[in-house]
């Protein structure tokens, strides 16, 4: 098939699972990191798959980013803006810097990832936008009201994208993982881990690769008629 596809936060976690999945189908992959050098370049090494850096926070460097790839690839076709980080705490203790750079990556960064690319799926009325919210936004979260408020806002993103991208033949849809097993959810404190777990009826946490494999399933052409949908994939922790 050969489309070119971007995965931001695409070399560790649930974006690595995603690109080696979007991979093996046959797509060409670009996958950002926004700083850890040295498993973007291990990712590389054992997967082959390119990675580039900047940070989804910013615009300017996310313009630049998306011409080199599109000079060095092709045409994005495929966007999964999956960059995402946490800065939990209780809402009393919450800093206006934890608010702001939650904001800027998870809400911000999806803008600055989707928009340089967005012209261009419009003019070869093409395109596949996915971006990765959370059951967290589907259903806050304690400790949480800056990342809920991220992952509730990418559901308002597809939603309105799908309206104006459906008459270019673009989809945009959003994938709410449940609690998966990642850096991110293994850096919670193990006793409320625990407890997470234990309120998810599935009794386990989700794999990357089971993330990747709704991804891969929304940007193919089977997918043409969903759009402005929200997945969610939790262990029935939380139906939205
Ligand atoms: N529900 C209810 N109560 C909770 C709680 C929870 N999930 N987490 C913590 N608390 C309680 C604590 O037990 C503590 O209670 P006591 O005062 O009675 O002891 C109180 O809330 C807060 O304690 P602290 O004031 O000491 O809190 P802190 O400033 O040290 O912050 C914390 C601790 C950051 C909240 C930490 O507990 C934490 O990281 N909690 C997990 C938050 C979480 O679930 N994040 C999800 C990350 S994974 C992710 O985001 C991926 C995804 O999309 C699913």
């Amino acid at each position: 098939m050969g489309r070119v596809a971007l995965v931001t936060g695409g070399s560790r976690g649930i974006g690595a699972a995603i690109s080696k999945a979007l991979k093996e189908k046959g797509y060409k992959v670009a996958a950002t990191y926004a700083g850890n050098d040295e498993a973007a370049a291990k990712f590389t090494e054992e997967t082959g798959i390119k990675t580039y850096k900047w940070n989804a926070a910013d615009y300017e460097a996310s313009k630049a980013g998306v011409a080199k790839v599109e000079e060095e690839l092709g045409p994005i076709e495929v966007v999964v803006a999956n960059a995402g980080i946490t800065r939990d705490a209780p809402f009393h203790k919450m800093t206006p810097e934890q608010w702001k750079e939650v904001i800027d990556t998870n809400l911000t960064g999806v803008f600055n990832t989707v928009h340089p690319i967005w012209p261009g799926m419009r003019e070869r009325k093409f395109g596949r936008v996915v971006v990765i919210s959370s059951v967290n936004g589907q259903k806050g979260q304690f400790a949480q009201v800056n990342y809920a408020a991220t992952k509730a806002g990418d559901i308002g993103i597809v939603r309105s994208l799908a309206q104006e991208g459906a008459r270019f033949g673009i989809t945009a849809n959003a994938v709410c993982p449940g609690y998966i097993a990642t850096e991110m959810v293994m850096a919670v404190p193990e006793k409320v881990r625990e407890s997470i777990i234990s309120g998810i009826p599935a009794g386990r946490l989700g794999e990357p690769e089971e993330i990747a494999r709704c991804v891969a399933f929304l940007v193919s052409d089977d997918a043409e008629f969903i759009n402005g949908s929200t997945i969610s994939a939790n262990g029935a922790q939380f139906f939205g």
